[in-house]
């Protein structure tokens, strides 16, 4: 079955590129089992932490809401925001107790485990990476992005990626007191990901999680209060685009193993995180929201989908990113102009395709819409602006060409 999904990454072999995210999944041995058994390729553990003020899970808070920020109750939309006030990581005694049957679960399914820091002491990255390496993990991840890095004492997760410095400085030491594979978790609250990518791999760090979530702010329209209480982790499968741009320029730009995450919620979201050049797709949200039987689901669908495609993983790693055209070489893209197909429109009364044309490719001629190709721009507004899909674009030139 699991011929097209299976996939080598970082020395390792993974059933599928479906990785479970370190998240409240992995802190319970049964919730752990019925990952693994759902058939997904690694699971990451939950974040190992020194600092007791994000070690105390009753302050843990979660807030699901749909697109037009509505309470979530019951069915799950297909997207939808994902908002949540952590407080449920780790101590590493804790972890260290678990280890064995997490480990011995992982074995029994054929599932990677993987495990997970966030210290904010720098003296505990290494030991903690020492013991999990002594425990059996078969790689780290090192949690640079956690959004809730202000609960702590120290400098803990977003605070710590947002420093080159500090993160070269641990990346370095952990890399150098391991053997097992070091994977740096990314925050998106930095103005250059790619810069500090590239700083890493010169460091000697093979893969980067590219990433973690950003902080938001939601507000209840009723009491004008803030959800949650104040900032918070925010995300869902809306930010998948957001999370591709950057899988594909560090994709471009560095040689690392890229594990893709912050948005996939469906098999077709696995494919697209692959094609803008992640390796191996880690998902959180969904997998805590729609549970196992939907992880089962998810792997069943991408091993059908790489079927129908007729490629396996490792043919479709950046095949979108190559061939993307940058922003400096925008002229390179192909040109094209509007039509309007006189026997589809109707004339209606609103006329919402002159509303929204800002170039004068379309314009008013004794009350009916006519087309003015010397003045398209090529834009494609009007084609999602008519209701009666009366817009197409075609290939060909414009006056604008010249402009
Ligand atoms: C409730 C919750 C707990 C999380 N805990 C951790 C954690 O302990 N360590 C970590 O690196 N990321 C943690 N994350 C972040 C996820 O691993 C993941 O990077 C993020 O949710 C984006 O992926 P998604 O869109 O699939 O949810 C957590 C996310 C959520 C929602």
């Amino acid at each position: 079955m699991s011929q097209r999904s299976e996939t080598t990454a970082l020395g390792l072999t993974f059933k599928n590129p479906v990785i479970v995210a370190s998240c409240d999944i992995a802190r319970d041995p049964a919730c752990f089992e019925a990952f693994a058994a759902s058939g997904v390729g690694g699971i990451i553990t939950k974040s190992v932490t020194d600092a007791p003020e994000l070690q105390e899970s009753s302050i843990a808070r979660f807030h699901i809401a749909d697109m037009s920020q509505r309470p979530v109750q019951g069915a799950f939309p297909n997207s939808y925001y994902f908002f949540s006030r952590g407080g449920s990581m780790m101590s590493m005694d804790a972890l260290a107790a678990e280890a064995p049957e997490l480990l011995a679960i992982g074995r029994r399914y054929g599932t990677v485990v993987i495990g997970s820091i966030s210290a904010s002491h720098p003296d505990h990255w290494v030991s903690y990476a020492k013991q999990m390496e002594a425990l059996g993990f078969a790689a780290l991840e090192l949690n640079f992005g956690n959004p809730h890095g202000e609960a702590a004492k120290g400098k803990l997760g977003y605070l710590i990626g947002q420093s080159p410095d500090l993160c070269r400085q641990i990346a370095q030491a952990v890399v150098q007191a391991v053997k097992i594979p070091v994977i740096v978790k990314l925050t998106p609250q930095v103005s250059d990901l790619t810069a500090l990518a590239l700083a890493l791999q010169e460091v000697g760090v093979r893969a980067v999680t590219v990433m973690h979530r950003f902080q938001g702010l939601m507000i209840d329209p009723e009491t004008d209060s803030p959800i949650l209480g104040g900032c918070a982790a925010i995300g869902g499968p809306w930010m998948k685009p957001i999370s591709l741009a950057n899988v594909s320029k560090i994709y471009q730009k560095t040689q690392l193993t890229i594990l893709g995450g912050n948005g996939a919620d469906t098999a077709r979201d696995v494919y697209d995180f692959l094609l803008s050049g992640a390796h191996l797709v880690e998902i959180c949200s969904t997998m805590m929201l729609r549970g196992p039987a939907y992880a089962r689901q998810l792997v069943q669908e991408l091993e059908e989908l790489l079927e129908q495609k007729g490629k396996d993983v490792a043919s479709v790693v950046g095949r979108t990113a190559e061939s993307m055209v940058s922003y400096k070489n925008l002229g390179a893209l192909p040109r094209r102009h509007s039509q309007l197909d006189g026997a589809v429109c109707t004339g209606c009364k609103e006329k919402t395709c002159l509303q929204s044309c800002y170039f004068g490719g379309l314009r008013l001629e004794n009350g009916q819409v006519v087309q003015d190709t010397d003045h398209c721009s090529g834009c494609g507004l009007c084609v999602h602006s008519c209701p009666h899909g009366a817009v197409k674009m075609v290939m060909g030139g414009t006056k604008h060409e010249n402009d």
